[in-house]
Order: C-alpha cells, then sequence, then structure tokens
C-alpha cells in the first residue's frame, strides 16, 4: 500500500492541529491511549531515558553541562522555525518512503493539561513559533526558575551565559528558607485529582502565570539529588553487572530517576510531569529524560537528545569560557497556596511514594550477543528478540498473553502506531516445543489436553532440525505481523476507529467490543517497545496493567539493552525473574541456531 503522506516539513500538521482538519481516527487514538486514562503519568505513561553518566568535578561542570544541552535545544528550534528539518524516509520495507514528521514539531513548547474528565494538549501555536521569546523553566529543590533564552530586546543566550544563570539556581535553591510547597509533585497524581488541585491553584493569579511559564516553556530542566542504593537491581544475581556507575548507583537505580524520581523524600516534586521534555541532571553525573508520551513517540524524543549529546561529546571544549554574571538573576516561581492545597501535599506525598515502592524494576543488558549473531542467522532482529520475549513469558507461565509492540506508522500522515502482537500460534507451537522436558516452570500440557497426549509430550525429545522448523515457521509469521504492520495493514488502529465510529453512530458500542475475547485481546499483560538507541543509553517505562510486565529493548550490534518492569504488588510476576528467563531464552535460542 502507498503511504498517505509525507508531510513536507510537517508543519501543516500542527498548524491545524484541533481544527478539524487532524483525521478524526487521530483523536480517537489520542483519547484512547492518552487523555481519556485518568491514572498517575509517572510509571504507568512516562517513560524514562538514562544516557550514559558524565563525570562532574565541581558544581561549574554541572552548569556548563546543562548550558550545553539547552544550548543544543535552542539551535534545534532554530532549525524547525526555518523549516530545515530533513524530511526522514524509511530506512526498509518500501524504502524510501516519506515518514510524517509532525511529531518532531510537538516536542518543544508543549504540555499535557490535566481535565477533571480528559485530558488536553498545549502545543505550541502559529503566532508562538514565531514568537522571539524563549525561556525554559529549570527545577533545582522544588524551587522552579523561569530562565530566558531567548529575548527579543538581548537575542539569544551563549552557553556560557545559561551557565551562569543556572549557577544561580544551584547557589540560590538550597540558600532559601523553609520548604518550598512540592507543587510538582501534584503532577504525579491521577488525572482528574490533580485537574480539580489545578484549578484551586489557578484561582490565584500569579500561579496561573507560573502555570502559563511552565507550559510554554521550551523544556523543564530538573537538577535533581542522588537517590540512595535501595533503588539498585534486586534479585537475579547471575546478571551482567551493571556497565555504567555513579557513586554506588546501577543502571537500575538510574532509571527509577527518570522515571519517576524517586519519590517525595528524593526528586518527584522536582518535576513537571505534564511536561513533553524534561531533562534530568543529578550533581553525581546521572542524567537523562522524563517524558511525557502523548504528544509524541520515543524515537523522535531519543534522536534529539542523542544529537545534542553527540554535538557535546565531539565538541567537549566549545563555550567553556567562565560562566558570565552580567544578566539579571532569573525569576523564581512564587507559588500561592492555602491549607487545602497545604494538605494535598501530603496526600500527594503519600500516594506518589506509594506507587513508587510498588515499582518492581530491572535494567539487564544482556551482553552474550547482539544484533550482529541474529542478522548473521538471516532473521530480523527485532522479529528474533519477540520471540525470545514470548519463549521467557511461555518458561515462567507455561501460555502466552496478549502482547504489544508499538509498530511506527509514520508512513501516513499523523501516524504514530500500531500493535504487532507476538503471541501468535506459531510462536506458541515452537515456545512448547522449546521447553518441552523442562517441567520446573511450565505446567505440563493444559488440562484440556488428554492425558495421554500430555505425557506423550513429556517424554518426547525434539529434534534440533524440529525446533529449527518450528522456529522458522514463527519467524516467518511475526515478521509477516510485524511488515502490515508499519505498512498499515494492523489490525487494532481500524478495530478502534470500527469501535469509535460504532459508537458515534449508533450512540452504543457493537456487541463485537463487548465480546470476552476482544476484552482479553486489550490486555497487555506484556507491553513491549524497541526503543534504538546509536548511544549507550536506554529508555524504560511501567507495566500497563497491574499484572502485567513492560519491557522495552534496545538492540546493539554486540549486546541488547532490556528494561524490565512489574509491580510488586502483583504475586505473580518478577522483572528480574523475567529477565533471567530472557537470558536462558536468548542462550537457547543462540545454542538452536548458530551451527
Ligand atoms: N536478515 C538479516 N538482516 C535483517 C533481516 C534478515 N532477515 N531482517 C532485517 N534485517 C536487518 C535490517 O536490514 C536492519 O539493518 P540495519 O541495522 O542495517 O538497519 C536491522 O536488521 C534491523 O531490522 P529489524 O530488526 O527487522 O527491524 P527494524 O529496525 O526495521 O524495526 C520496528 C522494526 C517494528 C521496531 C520498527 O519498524 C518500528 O516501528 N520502530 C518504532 C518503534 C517505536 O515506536 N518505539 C518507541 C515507542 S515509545
Amino acid at each position: 500500500m502507498a503511504a498517505l503522506a509525507g508531510t513536507g516539513t510537517g508543519t501543516e500538521g500542527l498548524f491545524f492541529w484541533g481544527t478539524g482538519t487532524t483525521g478524526l481516527a487521530y483523536y480517537y487514538w489520542l483519547n484512547e491511549m492518552y487523555m481519556d486514562i485518568r491514572i498517575p503519568l509517572p510509571i504507568n505513561s512516562n517513560p524514562g531515558m538514562v544516557f550514559p553518566p558524565r563525570r562532574f568535578k565541581t558544581v561549574h561542570d554541572v552548569a556548563h553541562f546543562a548550558a550545553r544541552l539547552l544550548d543544543g535545544i535552542m539551535s534545534h528550534k532554530e532549525m524547525l522555525d526555518s523549516g530545515e528539518l530533513p524530511l526522514e524516509r524509511a530506512a526498509s520495507r518500501e524504502k524510501n518512503q516519506p515518514l510524517c514528521m509532525a511529531q518532531y514539531y510537538r516536542l518543544l513548547g508543549s504540555c499535557r493539561r490535566p481535565g477533571v474528565d480528559q485530558d488536553s494538549q498545549y502545543l505550541p501555536s502559529r503566532e508562538r513559533l514565531n514568537d522571539e521569546d524563549r525561556h525554559v523553566v529549570v527545577i533545582c529543590r522544588n524551587q522552579m526558575y523561569c530562565v530566558v533564552l531567548q529575548a527579543s530586546d538581548r537575542g539569544k543566550l551563549s552557553a556560557s551565559e545559561i551557565a551562569s544563570q543556572i549557577l544561580y539556581v544551584l547557589s540560590d535553591a538550597p540558600c532559601l528558607p523553609g520548604k518550598p510547597a512540592p507543587v510538582g509533585l501534584l503532577t504525579a497524581e491521577p488525572r482528574s485529582r490533580w485537574a480539580r488541585d489545578r484549578e484551586m491553584l489557578q484561582l490565584d493569579e500569579r500561579n496561573q502565570r507560573n502555570l502559563e511559564l511552565i507550559e510554554t516553556a521550551q523544556v523543564v530542566l530538573c537538577l535533581d539529588e542522588p537517590l540512595a542504593g535501595n533503588f539498585n537491581a534486586r534479585g537475579f544475581t547471575g546478571a551482567t553487572p551493571t556497565v555504567h556507575r555513579a557513586g554506588d548507583r546501577d543502571e537500575t537505580n538510574m532509571a527509577h530517576e527518570m522515571i519517576h524520581g524517586g519519590g517525595s523524600e528524593y526528586n518527584s516534586g522536582n518535576r513537571w510531569f505534564d511536561k513533553t521534555m524534561q531533562l534530568i541532571i543529578c550533581t553525581d553525573g546521572t542524567w537523562g529524560l522524563c517524558y511525557e508520551h502523548s504528544c509524541s513517540e520515543g524515537i523522535a524524543v531519543v534522536q534529539l537528545l542523542e544529537k545534542i549529546y553527540k554535538n557535546i561529546e565531539e565538541h567537549p571544549d566549545e563555550d567553556n569560557g567562565l560562566p558570565q554574571h552580567h544578566l539579571p538573576p532569573p525569576e523564581r516561581l512564587e507559588w500561592h497556596v492555602g491549607q487545602p492545597l497545604q494538605l494535598r501535599f501530603t496526600q500527594a506525598s503519600q500516594s506518589v511514594d506509594k506507587c513508587i515502592d510498588d515499582l518492581d524494576f530491572y535494567v539487564y543488558r544482556y551482553q552474550s550477543y547482539g544484533k550482529s549473531f541474529i542478522k548473521s542467522c538471516q532473521v530480523s532482529p527485532d522479529v528474533y528478540i519477540q520471540l525470545a520475549l514470548q519463549l521467557a513469558y511461555y518458561k515462567l507461565y507455561g501460555h502466552l498473553v496478549a502482547t504489544y509492540e508499538s509498530a511506527s506508522t509514520r508512513r501516513f500522515l499523523h501516524g504514530r502506531v500500531d500493535c504487532i502482537r507476538a503471541a501468535s500460534t506459531e510462536a506458541l507451537e515452537w515456545a512448547k516445543a522449546m521447553c518441552q522436558g523442562e517441567g520446573a516452570n511450565v505446567p505440563l500440557e493444559s488440562d484440556r489436553e488428554d492425558e495421554e497426549e500430555s505425557r506423550k509430550v513429556k517424554f518426547s525429545i525434539y529434534s534440533k532440525d524440529h525446533l529449527r522448523e518450528l522456529f522458522r515457521c514463527a519467524v516467518a509469521r511475526q515478521t509477516e505481523v510485524m511488515v502490515k504492520n508499519i505498512l498499515g495493514n494492523g489490525i487494532d488502529i481500524p478495530l478502534l476507529g470500527l469501535r469509535e465510529a460504532s459508537v458515534e453512530v449508533t450512540g452504543e458500542m457493537h456487541e463485537l467490543f463487548k465480546d470476552e475475547a476482544y476484552n482479553i485481546s486489550q490486555c497487555f499483560l506484556l507491553s513491549t517497545s524497541q526503543v534504538a538507541c546509536s548511544t549507550d543509553s536506554f529508555m524504560g517505562y511501567g507495566p500497563v496493567t497491574p499484572r502485567g510486565y513492560g519491557c522495552s529493548y534496545n538492540p546493539q550490534p554486540e549486546q541488547i539493552v532490556f528494561c524490565v518492569s512489574a509491580f510488586y504488588s502483583c504475586e505473580d510476576t518478577s522483572a528480574s525473574r523475567y529477565a533471567k528467563s530472557l537470558q536462558d531464552s536468548l542462550d537457547i535460542m543462540r545454542d538452536l541456531l548458530q551451527n
């Protein structure tokens, strides 16, 4: 099928946003995936991304690095405004088709807004795009500052000038008397609750202005304190040790910081979870990003930050001069909150801490091989990893479950993602055969099969040739489903369109969508996503159901980085057990294929 639209610079998508020319189907999807969801953003919706940690010797290093990042953001913004962002094209499968660029134009200066029944998005308008005044909000120890990076009367700040502003924040925030109101914590609350709190905040005009400054900021920059060692990986002692460390902190610990901030005692109040891009820099050198997902998929965010990061790495000494102190200090945002909101801070602290205590997260680097080996087996790395995820699940539970994998649909105007479903009959047949004889974790054949049959399965050993044949069938099926999805022939998005259209036309849900099978198919106990990075970075997120797993993966030539998540409150799941099962699965898949 031909792509419906490559959007040139993609700006038309931005300018017509919300005026009706964007397909209705996009809003069906946006509301279903994000705007209608009422649970808190951290863990449940906002992914966190960890970059290789920096080595800061002094506070000047922190300020300088922050300034370079912000300077990179400003340069990118200039490129967007001048329409010079290159149009991307598909690299494989009907190669060279143009890709919709609209997501890239929504990353900077945008924000999600809570609503009591439904959230909305603040997106920069045409007027704002041409506006010369540009600012960011910097948060340090829960204190917020507006740092103007470009003004019509004084032009764009140099990196040294930005560094001086950051230094001011770093020295001012710890010295202020009293405890600041942790307003940012409210953004970590369930959406309807936060919407009501926001209404209360807005009763004061000065708070209204603060909210506007945050929402219109290009990005939010969070200057953090390190988390304690109790956020390090737990369990699975056989795992490859963490590659990056910051003091005692491992990569799991760093991922916690990016996803939720570590709780009210650490940095969860040092956030604005509604903001599309929150850059996070910790004094111990850990750094990364937390991003609000409704505006864009991870790929656009990763590409932007990696571009800036690589430029810093390639030109480490650029604009490394002494900070300039001739500028007026940045304005601190003062909040005016009465007793009811003070009480809400206490409640919000408790609820965010409870959610964080429940997050079972594990960053797992599988280092025995990566996509080079997989390619040498003539298999698509993405397909191979998806089958490894299926096998790992089967090994633990003896059955497969509805699995979500995001497939980019950017070949279509405003395309975001459809769902590649990996739990196929072929994958099940192969996983069963791979596990036969294992016993321990896998129950014998299901109750439905007769005893004699299950005994047969238990005692017969499949030949490697047979297992390879089953694997080839599973690969063929998975490849077909993947390609169909990225070319616009997926199942989930069209079904969603039919469901919503049927409600609009008839006033009620068609019975197909009330069927139990449909409900089961929508409960993604395994929610996965490839987030490929060209630097040694990774992105992770929480499960999408209380009994489920989240699992992102970053396939690199010689290793695969997984971020596995589950909830401690579910007795049946464990991130480290799943990681261990992944290791076993990937090992036996190599043994099966390497000769
Ligand atoms: N034999 C050998 N090599 C193969 C192969 C085969 N049978 N099939 C594919 N390859 C190669 C490809 O040519 C490609 O090579 P490259 O590294 O030189 O580019 C590489 O293996 C990777 O291809 P593959 O694993 O098939 O997948 P992909 O990179 O095309 O990605 C999706 C597949 C579905 C992940 C991708 O299309 C997509 O939709 N990504 C977006 C996901 C997303 O939105 N994530 C963020 C959510 S927040």
